[in-house]
């Protein structure tokens, strides 16, 4: 008679189904609480021949053993369907995804990048922490020039016997030319982006520290009609088909002769506006030929070989063609600022 009340509860515990945790719960009460099915056995036990009591007992065991398992098992697997439908929410709007975006003096030296790619220029770089050597000394610098003095220059650490060994920030990108000219042979004709330091207070007009790219193009033949064709073909990819551009004859210890490069204000197309200093020029660039001095000390044979070079301002053309008026915005990293450029990426 028990015998049969536990048989038909072990199938009736082999076959439960539930959908909810409520379900289960009540479940759990039925079988296996206190005043469930399976503890009301015990008080039917108590009645049982001593013969057959222990075969009944482990039937009991079994059947609360089975009852037991089968609950954890529906437990399970409700909650794991319910994980997997909280990971899937099909109708949950998507998060807003906010991008970022690239710096100005990024996108505008990609852009400078990429125009002179197109004129076969490849890219080259070198340490921003540099020594004299390859900053002053084999750019043709004289021993006492001025911007080897504290003033301009960063230094990191200074050797009394011998300032070649002077370890320094760069103050221009023309420590790359040299170390290019070291280590490759002509013809060359590379562009180099870099950030550079000076030693200057930090105001609208002026930083610690700025952007420029390098150019240099050294081969048989190379001359001052190359040089201005190329930076024509620039400015006018650059800023438009109408630019005009003016060399005016400067002084660099590293090229001879030398030019500054300007040209029609941008702003105002030559008219004359606040930004152009009411000249409607602007200037963009130091160039001119590498000097034979420079060949030399980088181990170029001058007798063969000529080249011109070039070093443009990454911050003022940024400035040219967003009309930025405050240098420190570059560096300060307001996404207010930063925003304004979506846009051009
Ligand atoms: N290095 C110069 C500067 O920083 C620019 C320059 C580069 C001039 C190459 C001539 C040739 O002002």
């Amino acid at each position: 008679m028990i015998l049969d009340k536990i048989d038909k509860l072990l199938k009736e515990v082999n076959e439960l189904k539930a959908s909810n945790a409520e379900e289960i719960e009540a479940l759990r009460l039925k079988y296996l609480s206190k005043k469930g099915e399976i503890t009301s056995l015990m008080a039917d036990f108590r009645n049982v021949a001593s013969d057959q009591k222990k075969v009944v007992g482990m039937k009991i065991n079994e059947l609360k053993q089975a009852a037991f398992e089968k609950i954890n098992y529906l437990k399970d697997q409700y909650e794991t369907a319910e994980n997997d439908s909280e990971d899937i929410d099909l109708t949950r709007s998507a998060y807003p995804i906010k991008l970022g975006t690239r710096h100005p003096l990024t996108i505008v030296k990609n852009e400078i990048v990429d125009i002179f790619s197109r004129m076969g220029f490849t890219l080259a770089d070198g340490p921003e922490v540099e020594d004299d050597l390859h900053v002053f000394t084999k750019m043709n610098f004289a021993a006492d020039h001025p911007a080897r003095d504290m003033q301009d220059t960063f230094f990191v650490e200074t050797n009394p016997e011998d300032v070649t060994k002077n370890i320094l920030l760069r103050t221009h990108t023309s420590s790359v030319q040299a170390r290019i000219m070291e280590n490759s042979k002509p013809p060359i004709r590379v562009i180099c982006p870099g950030r550079v330091y000076r030693n200057e207070a930090i105001s609208a007009r002026a930083h610690c520290f700025f952007h420029q790219i390098e150019g240099l193009y050294i081969d048989e033949n190379v001359s001052f009609k190359d040089l201005k064709q190329v930076l024509l073909t620039f400015a006018r990819e650059m800023f438009g088909a109408d630019t005009k551009i003016r060399l005016r004859p400067s002084y660099f210890p590293f090229t001879e002769p030398s030019a500054e490069m300007d040209i029609s204000c941008h702003i105002c197309g030559g008219v004359g506006c606040g930004f152009c200093k009411h000249t409607g020029w602007v200037e963009i660039l130091g160039c001119g030929m590498v000097d034979p001095n420079v060949l030399e000390l980088c181990g170029i044979d001058s007798k063969k070989y000529t080249g011109y070079a070039f070093g443009l301002g990454v911050e003022r053309i940024t400035n040219l063609k967003y009309q930025v008026s405050d240098l420190r915005m570059f560096s300060e990293n307001d996404t207010r600022f930063l925003k304004e450029f979506e846009a051009a990426n």
